[in-house]
């Protein structure tokens, strides 16, 4: 287990209008890019050599991360010119690999013990392991049953609610044999849930599932977007790569952030680099990306704000998701749910009306 392969060649169409202008993985989590948190995870268990599974944007990858030394990993780029689906990207990373390859999908956060997932995988002189995580709602995922040794019996790939009699679901990690992704088809639009996987069952080929326990989250909507914020805001100590340092209880910031005396932050507050934050009051579950401004009489709560955006004065933001390079301008009043697109102006005065009263 020396090699990985990260599948990131989805559109993320599901995270716009963030993923427009970044692709899903580049975007950050905690500031952060996404696929650091990835990095991290395969540097643990000695997986330095990692191959990039591309297709949209790839030049925008490359540009970003380069050969992998700044991330002390090597890069290798597998490149599609149209998307091969999850399957047939992962056939077409053959060439780069040599042994059993860990796989993950692009969006998935997690602190999984991938040397105890081996460690089953040649017990079990599987094919091919599949990492499982118990969730109340399997039916936006893949749905995993097994039988008591671990022997995957049925994979339904976005169950609907009469095929659910389980909660466990692919947590978009495997470890793959050779054998088995030289079994996949080359050159052909494959998707290794719909396709590959209850192909392999059919077949009686040896599968198994690795329960995770520990932390477990995908970033593949806005609402887990901002899940994934909210929950590891309480855990930042937890992530070495986060390298914003604890002002107090509640609060970390940056290099070269300044917050005013008399700014009121009550809650789990992450501010980037660079950034300034006025007379202003942060309250409940805030990230605030590199370079960013709060003036004076802001008001910000339980949102998620990216890089060299300006809150200008006196604006309210409840439960907002603020792009990169935006301006809120004086006064405006947003969310709760308001998503603005990288590079937007809003307001000044932007607020809402009661329009129900209108009838009468
Ligand atoms: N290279 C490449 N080429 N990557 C692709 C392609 C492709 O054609 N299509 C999708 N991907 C990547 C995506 O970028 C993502 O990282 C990963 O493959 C999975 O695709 P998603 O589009 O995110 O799938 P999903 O979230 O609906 O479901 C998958 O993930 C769930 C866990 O989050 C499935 O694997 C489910 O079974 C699983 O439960
Ligand atoms: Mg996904």
């Amino acid at each position: 287990m020396k090699k990985a392969v990260i599948l990131m060649g989805g559109l993320g169409t599901r995270l716009r209008p963030f993923t427009i202008h970044t692709p899903k993985p580049l975007l950050p989590v905690l500031n952060v890019p996404f696929f650091a948190y990835q990095l991290d995870l395969l540097k643990r268990f000695g997986i330095h050599d990692i191959v990039l599974a591309l297709g949209y944007r790839s030049a925008h990858f490359k540009r970003m991360i380069g050969n992998g030394r700044k991330w002390g990993v090597r890069f290798r780029y597998s490149l599609e010119k149209t998307p091969l689906g999850t399957g047939g990207a992962i056939r077409k990373a053959l060439p780069f690999l040599n042994g059993p390859t860990v796989v993950l999908n692009g969006d998935v956060l997690s602190d999984m013990h991938l040397s105890d997932m081996f460690h089953l995988h040649s017990g079990k002189n599987a094919e091919a392991t599949l990492a499982l995580f118990p969730v109340k709602d399997p039916s936006a995922f893949g749905l995993i049953e097994t039988d008591s040794e671990g022997r995957i019996l049925r994979f339904t790939e976005k169950p609907s609610p009469d095929e659910i009699t389980v909660n466990t679901i692919n947590a978009g990690a495997y470890l793959l044999e050779l054998s088995f992704i030289r079994s996949i088809p080359p050159d052909k639009n494959v998707s290794i849930e719909r396709d590959v996987f209850p192909v392999a069952l059919k077949d009686g080929r040896a599968l198994y599932g690795f329960v995770h326990r520990g932390l477990w989250t995908d970033i593949g909507t806005l609402k887990s977007y901002w899940q994934v914020h909210k929950d590891l805001l309480h855990k930042i100590s937890n992530f070495p790569i986060i390298t914003a340092k604890q002002i107090r209880r509640g609060l970390w910031a940056g290099k070269k952030t300044v917050i005013h005396p008399d700014a009121k932050i009550d809650g789990t507050v992450l501010l980037g680099e660079g950034c300034h934050v006025g007379r202003a009051v942060l309250k409940g579950a805030v990230c605030i990306g590199n370079g960013s401004q709060i003036k004076d009489g802001a008001q910000i709560t339980d949102s998620l704000i990216l890089d060299r955006t300006t809150v200008h004065s006196s604006c309210r933001l409840d439960h907002c998701l603020i792009g990169n390079h935006c301006h809120i301008q004086e006064s405006s009043i947003l969310g709760p749910g308001d998503v603005v697109a990288d590079r937007s102006t809003v307001g000044p005065f932007a607020q809402r009306f009661s329009y129900e009263d209108d009838a009468t």
